[in-house]
């Protein structure tokens, strides 16, 4: 076998290889995320070499009914996923080290089960078979059916993968995975590149599904699940605090159903809880009539969520006035801080501005502009807005309040959840549609939403 080696530098970040060592990468531009990797390849692995009778089909030769998703059983998981598993598909569930990814691999493995045709063989490099059965006991699983699969060797699980079809194989995690193709050490950004472009044709050919485990850190110092996003079909990001107990599975590129869909469980003693209406969820706890508490309505993919905005802004005992958020991208939180003074007369120059979504969701979404102004101007002016107010509206740097999409499924939302006023931009008559008994009051500028609602 002929074998090849050279020293490539390997960016961590965004898996890019360069000949030359620098201090930035020279295609995501981040610093020092090159590492050196020895690279030795036969020439039996490397591109795929194209099947013989490949050749161009027509798109109206494919079935598109072809694609028969399998519910796994457990709601939040198949909203996320857009129904359910496709059959050879490859998944990546990603998060943070001990935020629960390897609980709900365990319990979808179990839930599923029976509607899987082929086996399911849980590949785990990170605990032995009896951790894993300690783990499924404790969380009251049973577990018979489910084949354990120690191994970190990818050559050797798709050995045992590729005489086998329609089942479901987990890899907890792609960091201990490696191939004996590949000279670096197992979670290096070559070995994960490479293994899961492994798992990726083993799926594609065999019609197994695939789940992929990965850690993220903070720094991406270890190879991440960043540059595998674009190999394979679904993303999956696990989300949330250690210290609190829900988790946030997001949803962020999807080649089967819609992105953007969260789904929301509970850690519990007794493993990962389905939490099936998160606004309840998200609002429990909340206190009456507390001056900077505004509940406003996010739409998370198809699903209407609210949530609690709070704020507090009190007098800056240093120089430079602090600003901080949790769940709301700091640049939005600055840019309404300065409508807010410029437009409405609110200076907050001299005031620490403390922004907070409880339950730690986060959220990009700008329907939540008018909700995060009003929240700081009440608590600057120390004055609660009735709590049975929802409020939408995005805000522009005029001070103007812009329509949002999908507002009568907010409405109906925040109307279910006992909200019978809510505070919206201004729109045709015709287009919003409010449930029986709801009210509306329409704004159009951050000052006139101030004076109504302060
Ligand atoms: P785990 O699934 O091992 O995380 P990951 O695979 O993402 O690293 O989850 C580990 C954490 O979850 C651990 O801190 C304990 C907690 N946990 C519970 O609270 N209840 C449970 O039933 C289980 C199984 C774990
Ligand atoms: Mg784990």
């Amino acid at each position: 076998m002929n074998v090849k080696t050279k020293t490539v530098y390997v960016c961590a970040n965004c898996g890019s290889a360069s000949p030359k060592w620098s201090g930035k990468c020279n295609n995501c531009g981040e610093w020092n995320t090159l590492s050196e990797e020895i690279v030795s390849k036969s020439k039996k692995s490397g591109r795929r070499q194209p099947a013989a009778d490949a050749g161009p089909v027509r798109l109206a030769d494919f079935d598109s009914n072809s694609v028969q998703q399998i519910s796994t059983n457990i709601g939040e998981l198949d909203r996320v996923l857009g129904g359910g598993i496709v059959p050879g598909s490859v998944v990546l569930v990603a998060g943070d080290p001990g935020i629960g990814k390897s609980t709900l691999m365990l319990q979808m493995a179990v839930m599923v089960s029976s509607g899987i045709p082929g086996d399911i063989i849980y590949s785990a490099g990170e605990e032995s078979g009896q951790q894993i059965k300690m783990r499924a006991e404790r969380i009251g699983l049973n577990c018979s059916d489910i084949l354990i699969l120690p191994e970190n060797n990818i050559d050797i699980v798709l050995q045992h993968l590729y005489t086998k079809s329609n089942g479901l194989l987990i890899v907890d995690s792609i960091q201990t995975a490696y191939t004996d193709n590949l000279e670096s050490f197992a979670g290096s950004v070559s070995q994960v590149r490479e293994t899961a472009g492994m798992l990726l044709k083993m799926a594609k050919t065999t019609g197994n599904s695939v789940f992929i485990v990965g850690h993220i850190t903070k720094e991406g110092s270890i190879a991440g699940p960043k540059m595998l996003e674009h190999t394979v079909d679904t993303v999956l990001y696990m989300e949330g605090e250690k210290l609190n107990s829900y988790r946030i599975l997001r949803c962020i590129k999807n080649r089967y159903g819609s992105t953007n869909e969260i789904g929301v469980f509970e850690m519990r003693e007794k493993g990962l809880v389905e939490v099936k209406n998160p606004s309840m969820f998200f609002l429990t706890g909340r206190e009456e009539m507390v001056p900077g508490s505004i509940v406003i309505v996010s739409m998370e993919g198809t699903r209407p969520i609210l949530i609690e905005i709070q704020a507090l802004v009190s007098r800056s005992s240093y120089g430079t006035p602090q600003r901080n958020s949790t769940g709301v991208d700091n640049r939005r939180l600055s840019m309404m801080i300065a409508v807010l003074e410029k437009r409405a007369g609110v200076l907050l120059g001299m005031s620490d501005v403390f922004v907070n979504l409880t339950g730690g969701l986060k959220i990009s979404e700008t329907s939540i502009d008018l909700g995060i102004v009003v929240a700081m101007a009440s608590s600057f002016r120390d004055k609660p807005v009735d709590d049975g107010v929802v409020i939408i509206g995005e805000v522009g740097l005029g001070g103007e309040v812009r329509p949002v999409s999908l507002l009568n499924r907010r409405l109906k939302e925040a109307f279910d959840l006992g909200f019978k006023h809510a505070v919206i931009p201004k729109i045709k008559k015709e287009s919003v549609k409010p449930p029986k008994g709801m009210r509306l009051t329409e704004v159009a500028s951050v000052s006139e939403a101030l004076t109504i609602l302060l």
